[in-house]
Parts: C-alpha cells; sequence; structure tokens
C-alpha cells in the first residue's frame, strides 16, 4: 500500500473533492486554524501514487503497520544557490522577518496548493539552480522562457524574478494555471502569462524561447 498525501489551502476544497469525487480511497483532514487541509490518497500500485504525485506534486511513501498516524511534514523554506528562498509562509510579520533574516536572497512565496511544485521536490530545485546559472549567462530584459508543465508557476516566477523579459507558462490542468496565476500575483511577476495547454499538442511560436523548462516526466518528454 501507498500513501500520497499534500498539504493544501482550505479555499481549494471544492476543487479537490471534486478532482477525487468517486475515489473510495481519498481522505482530506482538517488541520487546527482550519487555513489548511492535508489529502491523502490510498493506493494499492506505486504507478498510482507515483501518476497522483506528477500532477500535484506533494509526497508518496510506503505505508508500514507503524507509519499510519505520520503526518506528513509542511515544506521547509528552500535556498537557491544566492538567488531565492522560496517559502510556504504567507503571514506577512514571518515574512517579513525571513526578508530580515536572508537580506540577499530574493523570497518567493509558494504555499502548498493545487498544483505541484512548491521547491520541496529535488527535480524542482535542481531546475531552479539550472535556471538561476543560466540566468547569470544573460542580459536582464534580453530573454524569454518557456515553463512546460509549470505547476504552481515557481520556475516561471523565478525566471521573471532573474531578468527574463517574457515568460510564457502553460499547463494541462486548469486547477495548475489557475494556482499558478494567483503565484505570479502573490509574488509580483506581471510579465509571466499562462495557458491552459497539453504539451504533447503545443505547437510552439516560430521565432522559438532563448530557454525551456520542462519538468515533466520522461515519457512525456520523449513523446514531446
Ligand atoms: C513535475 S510537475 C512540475 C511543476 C513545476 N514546473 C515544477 O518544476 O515544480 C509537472 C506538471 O506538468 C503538468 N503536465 C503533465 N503532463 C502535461 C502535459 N502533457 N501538458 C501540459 N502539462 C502537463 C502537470 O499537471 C504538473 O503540473
Amino acid at each position: 500500500m501507498y500513501l500520497w498525501s499534500k498539504l493544501s489551502g482550505a479555499q481549494w476544497i471544492d476543487a479537490w473533492e471534486e478532482r477525487f469525487s468517486g475515489n473510495a480511497n481519498f481522505v482530506m483532514e482538517y488541520i487546527k486554524g482550519g487555513k489548511s487541509v492535508r489529502l491523502q490518497v490510498y493506493c494499492g500500485t506505486k504507478k498510482e501514487a507515483d501518476a497522483i504525485f506528477g500532477q500535484f506534486g506533494g509526497s508518496v511513501r510506503k505505508v508500514k503497520d507503524a507509519d499510519w498516524k505520520k503526518a506528513p511534514e509542511p515544506p521547509k523554506p528552500l535556498k537557491v544557490r544566492d538567488a531565492f528562498l522560496v517559502t510556504a509562509e504567507t503571514n506577512a510579520k514571518k515574512l517579513a522577518a525571513l526578508r530580515k533574516e536572508h537580506g540577499k536572497r530574493e523570497l518567493i512565496v509558494i504555499p502548498p496548493e493545487m498544483a505541484f511544485g512548491t521547491g520541496d521536490h529535488a527535480t524542482t530545485s535542481t531546475c531552479l539552480r539550472f535556471l538561476v546559472d543560466i540566468s547569470r549567462e544573460r542580459e536582464a530584459g534580453k530573454w524569454s522562457v518557456a515553463d512546460l508543465g509549470t505547476g504552481s508557476g515557481l520556475l516561471a516566477i523565478a525566471a521573471a524574478k532573474l531578468g527574463a523579459k517574457e515568460v510564457w507558462g502553460c499547463d494541462f490542468d486548469p486547477f495548475a494555471v489557475a494556482v499558478a496565476k494567483h503565484n505570479t500575483e502573490r509574488n509580483g511577476t506581471p510579465q509571466v502569462t499562462l495557458a491552459e495547454q497539453d504539451v504533447l499538442k503545443w505547437k510552439p511560436r516560430k521565432k522559438g524561447y532563448d530557454v525551456v523548462m520542462a519538468n515533466l516526466f520522461s515519457t512525456v518528454l520523449i513523446e514531446a
């Protein structure tokens, strides 16, 4: 038995219920304070759990007998080179304290919601480090980025903050696009535009993009 789990803001409850309606193994638990919920889906196979993880992020673990009551940890702040601190924190006072503590690093706020990409997964943090390095070889305002499978929009937001002039992100999941749009507003990056688009049906524009990010399963990458 495998358990997929993820923390989410309570405003997404209806959407989560819709997404997992009819799945008898879906559990939603309110977290003290009422602002967040813990979502869990018990899966018979790792493949099933990984498929949910591939779309929404969170975590997957094998369930052991002694493990049933162990709660998943909320994502810890992530440092990316000397450029960013990615945090799930939304409380203004706590954000001000983080800003003070990490003076040089720019904050990116991505609370756990209905999309993959809070920075706690190694593939996201690796893409972020690549992006910081790539940005240092480029002149601010003179490069464009496509972010395929944008999830929470984290990579697109980081690209905009690193000086990309034009950033286009897409996801085939409309909930992810809604979350990403909210996150671009939250992080003050209006140069990011987002679209609901399946990468497998995507026709890139003729002039292309200077940088393409695509943190997707290899099966999708190969097919695309
Ligand atoms: C592993 S997450 C990456 C999210 C974010 N870019 C990051 O790096 O953390 C993959 C995202 O791609 C989306 N996705 C998967 N297959 C896709 C496809 N064929 N077309 C568009 N989006 C896709 C999923 O909905 C999910 O949001």
